[in-house]
């Protein structure tokens, strides 16, 4: 079957270049093994889906555990109603899980008990129904704010001394931000500021961009599959222009062996690399749409415009740092300066702002 480079979501095997999805994510099993809870979280479009479904997967195949990737999205709707949250979650669950679990790994009905208990009861009768260990990644956690997220956690911290028998061994909680900075209102605080109601996590794990020999083993599949060449030079400026950031990696030769270069005796250069690099920025494709959403935030752009102007990181809080570092718009080098970490993005900020900035010049003329 022919593979393409993917840009739409997580990656599927069969149709995708690929490079091995657990990769970036050694040890896992062991901490699943030692019955531990962890949270796994990087920016947009790193691979964090992709590698769990895998995971889960993996472990399932190895007829060790139970395990599945379930996502909490369909929630976002409810924060301030539990019972609601609860289920819509417990609905997406059960047709995630029919999809990706073989008929004899299928959980009891869901129990119609009380809110504020409901999944923690599923899980509960789940795993005392299963015939191996239970591991359950929980995707999209940040999607969840408020009630509903405090109120999930809750029921998993409570259950938490009853694994593996009564409940999950391993939950892997999985989003763009560590439990602390989950967000939550009201307490004098819009965050949950410590790690507790989900204290009982062991690790905090990120998921690291592709390196160098990464991307050029990506763009390799593509050559062994259609014979088509990226020069070295070619994949050593892509690596350097989005620093192996996942979509961007894939955005750029999917534009290049899907538009611009169609016959595959011709052989991609670094030219090429350049030209894909100003069609995606102005295009303002998937990834980069949701970034602009957050270019749009004060606080972001409070500390990234200077950055860009070549100037000091401004005064700013831990919080607001942090919050741009998640983002993947923030790098600390390891002499303690600050600074935009991917030359892709630092070009889409500018010409974001740019075109912004003359918008408002724009409307404010016309009324003048
Ligand atoms: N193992 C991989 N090999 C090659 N490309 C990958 C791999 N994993 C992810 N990608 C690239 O990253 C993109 C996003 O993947 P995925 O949806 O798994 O990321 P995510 O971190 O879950 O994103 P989001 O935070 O938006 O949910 C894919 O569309 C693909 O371009
Ligand atoms: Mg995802």
């Amino acid at each position: 079957m022919p593979r393409w480079f993917n840009t739409a979501g997580p990656c599927q095997a069969d149709i995708h270049y690929l490079l091995p999805p657990t990769l970036r994510l050694p040890g896992l099993e062991r901490l699943i093994a030692q019955r531990n809870y962890f949270v796994i979280h990087a920016p947009r479009q790193v691979g964090k889906t992709t590698a769990m479904l895998a995971l889960a997967k993996q472990l399932t195949d190895s007829g060790k555990y139970t395990a599945v990737m379930l996502s909490v999205e369909v929630g976002a709707p409810f924060s301030q109603d539990i019972a609601g949250a609860e289920e819509a979650i417990l609905a997406a669950w059960r047709r995630a899980i029919s999809i990706r679990l073989p008929q004899e790994l299928q959980p009891p009905a869901w129990p119609s008990l009380e809110s504020g208990q409901r999944i923690g009861d599923a899980l509960s009768l789940w795993a005392q129904a299963s015939p191996h260990p239970l591991v359950i990644f929980i995707d999209e956690i940040d999607a969840l704010q408020d009630q509903a997220l405090i109120s999930i956690l809750r029921q998993l911290r409570d259950a938490y001394p009853n694994r593996p028998k009564a409940f999950p061994q391993s939950v892997g909680l999985i989003g763009l931000r560590d439990v602390r900075d989950y967000k939550v209102a009201g307490g004098g605080s819009d965050r949950l500021n410590t790690s507790s109601p989900f204290n009982i996590k062991v690790r905090s794990l990120t998921l690291r961009n592709f390196n160098a020999e990464e991307v050029a083993e990506l763009y390799a599949q593509h050559t062994e599959d259609t014979g088509q060449v990226f020069t070295p030079e070619a994949t050593a400026l892509a690596f350097e222009l989005t620093q192996g950031q996942p979509w961007l990696v894939n955005a750029l030769a999917k534009e290049i062996v899907e538009e611009l270069v169609t016959d595959e005796s011709i052989a991609i250069t670094e030219n090429h690399i350049l030209e894909a690099k100003e069609i995606l920025i102005k295009r303002q494709d998937t990834h980069l749409d949701s970034l602009a959403e957050r270019l749009r935030e004060n606080r972001v752009k409070a500390i990234i415009e200077p950055i860009l102007a070549g100037q000091e990181l401004p005064e700013s809080s831990n919080d607001d740092r942090q919050y741009l570092v998640d983002l993947g718009l923030l790098k600390r080098d390891p002499a303690g300066v600050w600074s935009s970490p991917i030359r892709f993005i630092e070009k889409f900020c500018r010409e974001f702002w740019c075109k912004a900035h003359r918008i408002v010049y724009r409307l404010s003329v016309r009324v003048g």
